[in-house]
C-alpha cells in the first residue's frame, strides 16, 4: 500500500503558537491525517518543535537561563498544548534530538562531498558586551534614509528601506542596549543553490502545477526567475548543532538547515526501523502543510538539500500553503497584544473543538482572512451548536420519546439517501483537493438538509398521529430513519475536524472508536439506553467578553 507522510511546519519553540499559526499548519495537517486514517490509509503524521534559532538563544540570555533547558521545557509545554487541542500526531518530536543531529550531519556531509557547500566571507555585527554575533533583528540604530531612531538591521519600519546592519547610524544591541558593537570578519558556509537550480526546477516542473497551492507555485517561480543564489547555512552562535567540518566547529547550523531535516529526524525518533520505510521508499507520498512565510524553504531549499545529498530521500510531493489569518482585521502581535495564542484560547473556551471548528471556517485558504468575534460566535452558536448539535439532539430526542412508534428497520426516504450520498462524494472530493474548509461546509450543508427535512415534515406531529393512524406511524419511521442517517453521517464526517465531539455523538450509535469510511454504509442504530443530552453549548456572554479583550 502506498504510504503517506503528512507534515505540519514545525512550530518555533520560543513563543506559544497563536491561533493564526495553528490554523495555517498543525490544524489542517491534523485534519487531513484524520481524514486519511478514516479512509484506512497507511499514514503517519509528523510534527515537532523547532528548537534552534537566535530568538530562543537571546531569550535565554535575557532570562539568564540555560538555552537547552529553556527550549526543553517550552517543548514539553508545546507538546501538551497540542495534545489539549486534540492533535493526533503519530509523533511530536523536536529538532534537537540525537536522531536529527545524525541525519543533519549525514545530509551535510553528502552535500559537502558532492560539492554543494561553499565558503563565503562576511562582516557581521558583534556585541562585545554580550559576546555574540547579532542577527539582523537584534541590532538597531538610526535609519540612514529617514532618520527613524529604531530601524532594525535588515529594514526600517518607518520608511521600509531595506538596510544592512552596517548602514545603521549609532547602532546598539537590543539584547543589552549597549553601543558596544563591532564588525567582525568571518567565514561562513552556504548551500550552492545556483548549482542545484536545474535539478530543483525539474522537481518543480514535476510536482508544482498539480500538487502545490497557487501561492507556492508563484513564489517558487519568482525565485527561479531571479535565479537561485547561495544560502547561508551556518551561524556564529552557540545554540544549535555545531558544524562537523574542520575550521567551522565554532559555528552552528542555521536553524532553517536542520529544521526541515527534522521531519526525517522526528520520524526516526518515532521508530528507529520504520522511518526508512517512509522516507526512503519510492512508494511514499509526502504532503506538507505550512503558512505562506514557509514556502521558499519547503519548495526550494529543503528539496534542494535532499536532491543535492543524493541519498535517495523521498521528495515532498504536495505543498499546501496557507495565507495569513488576521485578528479583527489586524496582524497577530504579541507585543501589541493583538490576537490570542493557543493557551489563551483554551483559558477562555476549554473544549478545543469549538476553536477547531471556528478556525477551519475562517481558514485562509486562498487569501488572508479575518478571525473576528462575530465570526467566532456565529460559527459556534449558530452553526456548530444551532445546526449540527441541534439536529442530532432533536433526532435522538424524538426517536427516544417515541420508541414504541419507531421501526428501526423501515427504509429511509430514498431521495434523502441519494442526496446524502452526493454530499459524501462532494466531501471526499474537497478533501482530496485539500480544500478542508469546503469539506467542512459540506458537513454543514448536510446538517441543513436534516434540519430542513425536520421542519418540512414535522415528524413530531406524525408521532402524535401515529397513536391512531398506521400510515402516520409508517411515515414517521421512514422520515426518522432518514434523519437518523443524516445525523449519523454528519457525526462521522465531522470526525477529522472535531474528533472529540464526533466520538461523543457516535456513542449514541454504539460506536466507541474512531470512525472509518466504511461505517457510513452501515445502518445506524441508536443506543436506546442513552439519554439524549445537548451536544454543544452556546458561548456565554462572559466568554465572549473575554474574547473581546484580545482585540
Ligand atoms: N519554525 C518555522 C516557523 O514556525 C517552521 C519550520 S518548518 C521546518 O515558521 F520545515 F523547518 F521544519
Ligand atoms: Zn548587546
Amino acid at each position: 500500500m502506498e504510504k503517506t507522510i503528512v507534515t505540519s511546519a514545525l512550530p518555533y519553540i520560543n513563543a506559544t503558537p497563536h491561533l493564526g499559526n495553528f490554523v495555517g499548519s498543525v490544524l489542517p495537517a491534523d485534519i487531513y491525517a484524520n481524514y486519511l486514517r478514516m479512509k484506512g490509509e497507511d499514514v503517519i503524521f509528523i510534527c515537532g518543535s523547532d528548537m534552534h534559532g537566535t530568538p530562543i538563544e537571546v531569550r535565554a540570555i535575557k532570562e539568564k537561563v540555560n538555552t537547552e533547558e529553556l527550549a526543553e521545557s517550552l517543548h514539553k509545554k508545546a507538546k501538551e498544548l497540542f495534545q489539549k487541542f486534540n492533535c493526533n500526531f503519530t509523533y511530536y518530536g523536536d529538532t534537537n534530538s540525537d536522531q536529527n543531529m545524525e541525519i543533519t550531519y549525514q545530509i551535510f556531509d553528502a552535500l559537502d562531498k558532492n560539492g554543494y557547500i561553499k565558503e563565503v566571507q562576511k562582516e557581521l555585527p558583534y556585541c562585545n558586551s554580550d559576546g555574540i554575533f547579532l542577527a539582523d533583528r537584534f541590532i538597531e540604530g538610526k535609519c540612514p534614509v529617514c532618520g527613524y531612531e529604531a530601524a532594525r538591521g535588515d529594514q526600517c519600519d518607518k520608511c521600509s528601506s531595506l538596510l544592512e546592519p552596517k548602514m545603521l547610524i549609532e547602532p546598539h544591541c537590543t539584547i543589552c542596549g549597549k553601543k558596544e558593537i563591532v564588525f567582525k570578519k568571518t567565514t561562513n558556509l552556504a548551500l550552492d543553490l545556483k548549482k542545484l537550480q536545474p535539478q530543483i526546477e525539474a522537481f518543480f516542473e514535476k510536482n508544482a502545477k498539480a500538487n502545490w497551492s497557487k501561492n507556492a507555485v508563484n513564489e517558487a517561480q519568482k525565485y527561479f526567475n531571479e535565479g537561485l543564489k547561495y544560502r547561508d547555512i551556518s551561524r556564529n552562535t552557540k545554540w544549535g548543532f555545531s558544524i562537523p567540518k574542520k575550521g567551522f566547529e565554532d559555528q552552528v547550523f542555521y536553524v532553517w538547515f536542520d529544521a526541515p531535516i527534522g521531519y526525517i529526524g522526528i520520524t526516526k525518533e518515532w521508530d528507529d526501523l520504520k522511518w526508512k520505510e517512509y522516507w526512503l521508499s519510492p512508494d511514499t507520498r509526502i504532503i506538507q502543510f505550512m503558512g505562506k512565510d514557509n514556502i521558499v524553504f519547503h519548495t526550494i531549499i529543503f528539496p534542494g538539500m535532499l536532491i543535492g545529498s543524493g541519498l535517495g530521500y523521498t521528495l515532498p510531493k504536495t505543498i499546501k500553503s496557507y495565507e495569513f489569518l488576521n485578528w479583527e482585521g489586524k496582524k497577530f502581535s504579541k507585543s501589541r497584544h493583538i490576537g490570542m495564542d493557543m493557551e489563551e484560547a483554551l483559558n477562555i473556551v476549554q473544549d478545543p473543538d469549538y476553536w477547531r471548528f471556528a478556525l477551519v471556517l475562517s481558514a485562509p485558504e486562498n487569501s488572508d482572512t479575518d478571525f473576528t468575534e462575530t465570526g467566532f460566535v456565529e460559527a459556534v452558536n449558530k452553526i456548530m451548536n444551532g445546526k449540527i448539535g441541534n439536529l442530532c439532539q432533536r433526532v435522538f430526542t424524538l426517536i427516544n420519546a417515541n420508541k414504541r412508534m419507531f421501526d428501526a428497520k423501515a427504509t429511509p426516504d430514498p431521495e434523502i439517501s441519494s442526496r446524502l450520498d452526493a454530499l459524501v462524494n462532494e466531501y471526499t472530493s474537497y478533501f482530496d483537493k485539500l480544500e478542508l474548509r469546503e469539506a467542512l461546509r459540506v458537513v454543514i450543508e448536510m446538517s441543513d438538509l436534516g434540519n430542513s427535512l425536520m421542519s418540512e415534515k414535522e415528524p413530531w406531529l406524525l408521532a402524535k398521529a401515529a397513536n391512531y393512524d398506521n400510515k402516520a406511524a409508517a411515515e414517521f419511521s421512514v422520515i426518522m430513519n432518514a434523519l437518523l442517517k443524516v445525523a449519523y453521517t454528519v457525526s462521522i464526517l465531522m470526525y477529522p475536524f472535531i474528533p472529540n465531539s464526533s466520538l461523543r455523538i457516535l456513542k449514541y450509535f454504539g460506536i466507541n472508536r474512531a470512525p472509518v469510511f466504511a461505517d457510513i454504509s452501515s445502518r445506524p442504530e441508536l443506543d436506546p439506553t442513552l439519554e439524549p443530552k445537548p451536544i454543544f453549548e452556546k458561548l456565554t456572554d462572559a466568554q465572549i467578553s473575554k474574547f473581546r479583550n484580545f482585540s
